[in-house]
C-alpha cells in the first residue's frame, strides 16, 4: 500500500479555523436550539454545558493527539498505536465510519431544508410572524417526497464535487471570511428578538433552570449533543489532529475551539427563544423550530426578507465545512487503506450517504412507518450516531489512552516533547480520561437507555 503524501495544515491559525469549521454548523444553529426547546430549556443548557467542559474537551483533546501521533486516518492510527496483538482497537474507527455515514445520512437533510429556505426567504414565502402558516410551510417542504430527495441530492453533488474537484481548501477560505458575518447576524438577530414585546419568558426558558426535567433520556441527550458539537467520538477531530503541525498547542487549540462554537450556540438560543414565546410558537416543536422561528424574528424587523436570505446562505456554507469533516472520515480510511484514491473514495461515499440518506429524507413521507423503536428513519440515524455510537467510541478511545497508550507518551504527545511547560494540565487530562471521563459517560449512556 502506498501512502499519498499527506496534507496538512500550513498554519496554527489555519488548524483553528479548520477545526472550528468543523465543530460549527447545523449542530448550533439548527440541533442546539430544537434539542433545548424539547428538553425542556435552561436544565438541559446546564447539563449540555457540563458535559463539554468535563467529557467533551478531555476526550477533544486525547482524540486530536492520537491523530496527531500516528499521522493517519482513524482505523489505520489505531492500528499503529495499539500494541501489537491489539488490533480490536481500530474497530473504533470502523464505528466512526459508521457513525459518519449515519450523520451524513440526517445532516444531508437537513442541509437540503436550508437551501431550500434559501429560495423561500428570497420569495417571501416564509416572511411570517405566525406560527400556524410558518408551520405549514415547513411541513408542506418535509412530507413532499420529491423535494426532500432532491434537496438532500443536490447538498450531496454540491458537497462531493467540493471534495472531488479538490477545492475544499478554496471553499474553506470563503467560509473563513464569511463565518464572521453569520457571527453579526447572530447578534442582529439576538438584538431583535430581546426587544420584542413578550420576549422575557424565553430568556428564563433558557437561563433558569427547572431541575425536574433532567431525567436519564435528557442526560443522555446533552451528552450526545456535546459529542455532536465538537465533533468528537468518531474520529472526524483524530483524522484533523493527523493534519495538526507538531508544535500546534492541542489543549489551547481545541479549548479555543470549544469556547467559539459554545458562543455560536448560545447567540442562537438567545436569538431564538425570546422569539419563541413572544409569538407564540411551540418551545418543543423539535426539528422545524428554528425554520419556524427564525424567519419570524427577520420578519420583524426592517429589511428582513434581504437579511433572512442572507441567513440561510451563511447556515447553508457554514454546513459545508461540518460535512466535508465528517466525509473526511470514512473518504481518508477507503483512500490510504485501499489505495482508491480520494476522488473514487469521495464517490463512494456520497453513494453510501445517498442510500441510508434517502429513508431520513422521507421520513415525514414515504418511510414515516418505517419506524424502529418507534423512531423514524432520521430520528433512529440521529439517535443511534449521537447517543449511542458518539459515546461510546468516547469510552473506547478514553480507556485506550487511559489504560495501554499511557501517561509518559501522553505527555510526549500534549508536551510537543517537552517545549510546553503544562505538566499539571497533562496529568489532569489523563487522570479524567483513565477515570473520570469514561465512567460519567458509561454512567449516562446506560441510565439514559434504561438500563439501570
Ligand atoms: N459539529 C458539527 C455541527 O455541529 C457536525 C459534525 C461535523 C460532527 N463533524 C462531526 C458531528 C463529527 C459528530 C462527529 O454541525
Amino acid at each position: 500500500m502506498t501512502q499519498p503524501q499527506r496534507d496538512a495544515f500550513t498554519s496554527t491559525f489555519g488548524v483553528l479555523v479548520a477545526t472550528l469549521g468543523s465543530a460549527v454548523g447545523l449542530g448550533n444553529i439548527w440541533k442546539f436550539p430544537s434539542l433545548t426547546g424539547s428538553n425542556g430549556g435552561a436544565g438541559f443548557l446546564l447539563v449540555y454545558l457540563l458535559a463539554t467542559l468535563l467529557v467533551g474537551l478531555p476526550v477533544m483533546i486525547v482524540e486530536t493527539m492520537l491523530g496527531r501521533a500516528a499521522r493517519a486516518n482513524a482505523v489505520t492510527t489505531f492500528a499503529q498505536v495499539a500494541p501489537p496483538g491489539q488490533r480490536w482497537w481500530t474497530s473504533i474507527g470502523w464505528m466512526g465510519f459508521a457513525a459518519a455515514l449515519l450523520i451524513l445520512a440526517f445532516y444531508s437533510e437537513v442541509a437540503g431544508w436550508v437551501y431550500a429556505y434559501i429560495f423561500k426567504a428570497m420569495s417571501g414565502e416564509i416572511a411570517t410572524t405566525d406560527p400556524k402558516i410558518a408551520g405549514a410551510v415547513f411541513s408542506a417542504l418535509v412530507s413532499d417526497p420529491l423535494s426532500s430527495l432532491v434537496w438532500q441530492w443536490i447538498v450531496l453533488a454540491v458537497t462531493g464535487s467540493i471534495i472531488m474537484l479538490g477545492v475544499a481548501k478554496g471553499i474553506e477560505a470563503v467560509a473563513r471570511k464569511l463565518m464572521p458575518l453569520l457571527f453579526i447576524l447572530l447578534l442582529v438577530l439576538c438584538a431583535r428578538s430581546l426587544t420584542l414585546p413578550g420576549a422575557m419568558p424565553g430568556l428564563s426558558f433558557l437561563f433558569s433552570p427547572d431541575f425536574s426535567k433532567i431525567t436519564p433520556a435528557v442526560l443522555l441527550t446533552a451528552l450526545g449533543l456535546a459529542f455532536f458539537k465538537l465533533s468528537i467520538g468518531m474520529g472526524t477531530m483524530l483524522t484533523y489532529g493527523s493534519y495538526f503541525r507538531a508544535d500546534q498547542n492541542i489543549p489551547l487549540t481545541t479549548a479555543r475551539v470549544m469556547l467559539a462554537d459554545l458562543s455560536v450556540s448560545l447567540l442562537a438560543g438567545i436569538a431564538i427563544f425570546p422569539a419563541v414565546f413572544a409569538f407564540g410558537f411551540e418551545p418543543a416543536a423539535g426539528p422545524s423550530l428554528v425554520f419556524m422561528t427564525i424567519p419570524a424574528v427577520f420578519t420583524a424587523m426592517p429589511g428582513g426578507t434581504f437579511f433572512m436570505t442572507i441567513f440561510f446562505v451563511l447556515t447553508a456554507i457554514a454546513s459545508v465545512g461540518a460535512m466535508l469533516s465528517l466525509l473526511e472520515v470514512p473518504v481518508a480510511i477507503l483512500a490510504e487503506r485501499y489505495g482508491l484514491g480520494r476522488k473514487r473514495a469521495a464517490l463512494y461515499t456520497i453513494f453510501m450517504v445517498a442510500l441510508l440518506g434517502a429513508p431520513a429524507a422521507l421520513s415525514s413521507s414515504l418511510a414515516a412507518d418505517w419506524t424502529v423503536f418507534a423512531l423514524k428513519p432520521f430520528d433512529l440515524f440521529d439517535f443511534l450516531s449521537s447517543n449511542i455510537l458518539l459515546p461510546l467510541g468516547g469510552i473506547l478511545i478514553c480507556l485506550f489512552v487511559g489504560w495501554v497508550y499511557g501517561l509518559p507518551e501522553l505527555e510526549k504527545q500534549l508536551s510537543n516533547g517537552g517545549k510546553l511547560h503544562n505538566r499539571t494540565l497533562v496529568r489532569t487530562v489523563f487522570f479524567l480520561v483513565r477515570y473520570l471521563t469514561p465512567l460519567s459517560i458509561a454512567a449516562v449512556l446506560l441510565h439514559g437507555l434504561g438500563v439501570f
